[in-house]
């Protein structure tokens, strides 16, 4: 089994704001991500894909296929939106980078073919970054 990843690239804005608790609970969870006039992040995404090479290209799968999918997926969804306001999928769910890659994660997986989807990571920092297996 080999794992071949791709990284992309994009930038978003969000805040986290739980409307069902007090200004004070909001500051004290989130901090500055509760910021009512949003903030952005450079996200890193790593795309990792799993499965035998295939004996006449040698790939998992074609790297600039998977960079292809990515973007017109991912990319053109979610580069410079605002995760808030312009996704009817945050429109109740908070746009933490935790349940955003669990939407990624559904988005790519119905595009993956040939081979199987692994694993994404999501860095929203060079600090921080979560990560997911579809579990
Ligand atoms: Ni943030």
């Amino acid at each position: 089994m080999v794992y071949l990843t791709r990284v992309e690239h994009f930038n978003a804005a969000h805040k986290l704001y739980n409307s069902n608790w007090s200004e004070e609970k909001n500051k004290e969870i989130f901090g500055k991500c509760a910021n009512p006039h949003f903030h952005g992040h450079n996200f890193e995404i790593f795309v990792t894909v799993k499965g035998e090479p295939n004996p006449d290209t040698g790939f998992v799968m074609n790297a600039h296929e998977l960079s292809a999918i990515i973007k017109k997926e991912i990319i053109d969804k979610f580069d410079h939106k605002n995760l808030n306001l312009d996704l009817i999928e945050f429109k109740d769910v908070l746009p933490s980078s935790e349940n955003f890659i669990i939407l990624i994660w559904k988005i790519l997986e119905k595009h993956i073919h040939g081979c199987t989807l692994h694993s994404i990571k999501l860095m929203e920092t060079p600090r921080i970054y979560v990560e997911y297996y579809g579990e």
